[in-house]
């Protein structure tokens, strides 16, 4: 007997600076050392690391830096945290830690509170019938194999309760995520647990962005952040190599970065990260590459709403590689994911017996998509309808 769906939100972002978000990460710390006396070495209490506004100022910006970056293994091919930290993702199952990103400032980081908010005018309730998947967006699914788990545990618990099966909601990085999560379920746990899939600006070929990121840093205009300073975290973090550009949709001969003496295509990683002196990032990209590149159908009603119409950098100049900013050069897409890659949703149409639909949601940013009425309207048809 089945009265309402309950539903599951999975999230986050591909980048990791301001303007761009994920969901919040928590850090407790017992450092043997610190990068400069003003960093904390030892806490008693785990704190907010992402997203706290106030550790992104000039100087406290070095302490976050050593608290927040990755160290990789190229022989456990693992990411590790520098020693005596312990990051850990709050809220698991619950929407506070997505509704909004930065907990001391309600009005900045604002997320996925609007499609709460209307959920429980609806009759939800948050943390009961609407939860949320949060994870460590920080690494790629290779990583967080204990996070599937208690993912699969949380629709199966919801779904019982319930009497009916769970609608999953995910945004950006989330939607790759989900999608490796639907890949690896069999057919009939899906049929029995999930009744949709409502997906939102989902990189699903990658972004070129993130190119940029790792060759240069990008501080996403927020001047005190030096793109340098800021870009040895954004190596450090796996899932931003994951979200290159795929061969799968890409142009073979688009040029994504041109300098005075190069031109580099999806087919020229190897010597991409050759040439920026990060060659740990093309061992990332091998071990994460094949995660969901074969974008097999998730095999459960999808609905893939996507921004379009906002510029939305899709090739970089450089006249010195790669040590300063670059000039964009725009495209199509949400300003964030490319057009080209949002779209990829389409080839499921056909070759996935649930239905396959698709809404472009012109002039929607990414992260605005997530507070406009179409989107909320859309996910209550979705809900509510037949
Ligand atoms: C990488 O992991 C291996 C195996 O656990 C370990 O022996 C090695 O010391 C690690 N390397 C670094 C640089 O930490
Ligand atoms: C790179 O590509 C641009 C246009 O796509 C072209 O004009 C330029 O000559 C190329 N540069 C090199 C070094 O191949
Ligand atoms: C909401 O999305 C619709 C449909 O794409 C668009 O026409 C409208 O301008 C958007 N509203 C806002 C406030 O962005």
């Amino acid at each position: 007997t089945c009265t309402q769906h309950h539903i599951c939100f999975e999230m986050s972002l591909e980048q990791q600076v301001p303007g761009d978000l994920g969901n919040q990460l928590e850090a407790k710390l017992d450092k043997p050392s610190v990068v400069h006396y003003i960093c904390y070495k030892k806490t008693d209490v785990y704190f907010t690391l992402w997203l706290n506004l106030e550790l992104l100022v000039p100087v406290a910006i070095d302490c976050w830096i050593d608290n927040i970056r990755l160290i990789y293994n190229r022989t456990t091919r693992q990411t590790e945290a520098p020693p005596g930290v312990d990051v850990r993702v709050p809220g698991f199952g619950q929407t506070f830690s997505l509704e909004y990103l930065d907990p001391s400032k309600r009005d900045v980081g604002m997320y996925f509170v609007t499609i709460v908010q209307s959920l429980v005018e609806w009759g939800y309730t948050r943390d009961d019938d609407v939860r949320g998947a949060p994870y460590d967006w920080r690494k790629a699914p290779n990583e967080n194999k204990a996070y599937f788990l208690s993912l699969q545990q949380m629709i199966e618990e919801m779904a019982e309760k319930a009497g009916c099966s769970v609608v999953l909601i995910a945004h950006s990085m989330g939607n790759m995520y989900t999608l490796y999560f639907l890949n690896h379920q069999p057919q009939a746990w899906k049929d029995r647990y999930i009744k949709a899939f409502v997906s939102l600006g989902a990189p699903w070929a990658g972004v070129a962005k993130t190119m940029r990121v790792v060759a240069s840093g990008d501080n996403n205009r927020i001047p005190v952040i030096s793109s340098l300073k800021i870009r040895s975290q954004q190596r450090s973090a796996v899932s931003t190599t994951w979200l290159f550009p795929y061969a799968h949709s890409w142009p073979a001969d688009q040029v994504l970065i041109q300098t005075p003496t190069t031109n580099y295509t999806v087919k020229d990683y190897q010597r991409f990260f050759k040439d920026i002196d990060f060659e740990d990032g093309w061992e990332m990209r091998q071990d994460t590459a094949p995660l969901v590149s074969a974008l097999e159908p998730p095999g459960v009603a999808i609905h893939c709403l996507y921004g379009s119409g906002v510029p939305t950098a899709e090739g970089f100049l450089y006249n010195n590689f790669p040590d300063t900013d670059p000039t964009l050069i725009l495209g199509d897409g949400d300003g964030t994911v490319n057009l080209l890659s949002a779209t990829q949703c389409k080839r499921w149409i056909g070759h996935q017996n649930q239905p396959v639909h698709m809404l472009e949601l012109e002039g929607n940013e990414h992260v605005a998509m997530l507070l406009n009425f179409t989107t909320v309207a859309y996910i209550k048809t979705v809900l509510f309808g037949p």
